[in-house]
């Protein structure tokens, strides 16, 4: 069961950040049974317990107060923070670190085969998207009027399934870029995971807990430069 004493921390489920998450806690001296497929794991040693959502979900979680601590991108924070404006949902958080892990890129990309392209050919084009926002304001101030198709995964085989022209997803390795036959261009927004705080946080033994892994995370982050 889930106790509300207990401080809440989302993390990534599966894919890009969820090994060095499950890393840094190890290194911040938090014991987890993280059993796979498992949707809480409850640390042995403190008072934590850790939600693994999907990745898109854990901004709504900590704006909305549901989890206290969030680790997640600079992108997925930045493009739900505008969604969430939009629908007048709350859209605060506290940016307590930057972590030195989860670099990536949100880029555009097209099919090899259109060898080099430059910013005007994106005029009327469907770019698929996890990042709407980012995309659309990025499109504003580059004066392109495109389409946007949104998806919320496998964003890298909508041109060969024929839902869009190019995309613009996030490029970390290349590996999937690479695997589906897509050349990388510009770059829009550079992106690490950062750990974020719920502003509704009103609970001295969740703030005193928080102010002791703190300068944990600072040592963990200085032991590695
Ligand atoms: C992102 C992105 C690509 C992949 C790129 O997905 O959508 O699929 O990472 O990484 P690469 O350049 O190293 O291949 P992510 O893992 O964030 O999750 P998602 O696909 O479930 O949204
Ligand atoms: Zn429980
Ligand atoms: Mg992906």
């Amino acid at each position: 069961m889930t106790d509300t004493k207990r401080l809440r921390i989302a993390i990534q489920k599966s894919g890009r950040l969820s090994t060095d998450c499950q890393n840094l806690f190890k290194q911040l001296g938090i014991k987890l049974n993280l059993r796979e497929q498992k949707l809480i794991a409850h640390s042995t040693n403190m008072p934590i317990d850790i939600l693994r959502v999907r990745h898109n979900d854990i901004p709504g979680l900590v704006m909305d107060g549901v989890c206290d601590l969030g680790i997640v991108g600079e992108n997925e924070l930045v493009e739900m923070q505008a969604e969430r404006q939009r629908l007048s949902l709350p859209s605060k958080v506290n940016k307590l670190a930057k972590l030195d892990f989860g670099y990536c890129r949100l880029a555009l990309a097209w099919p090899q085969e259109l060898g080099l392209i430059d910013k005007n050919w994106f005029q009327d084009k469907k770019i698929a998207t996890t990042y709407p926002a980012i995309l659309s304001e990025y499109l504003t101030r580059e004066n392109i009027s495109a389409s946007l198709v949104n998806l919320s995964g496998s964003v890298e085989v909508a041109p060969r399934a024929g839902l869009a022209d190019a995309i613009c997803d996030l490029v970390s390795t290349g590996a999937t870029l690479e695997a589906n036959g897509l050349m990388q261009g510009e770059t829009i927004m550079e992106s690490y995971a950062c750990l974020i705080q719920s502003p509704t946080l009103d609970c001295s033994n969740k703030s005193a807990l928080i102010e002791k892994l703190l300068p944990r995370l600072k040592a963990v982050k200085q032991a590695k430069e």
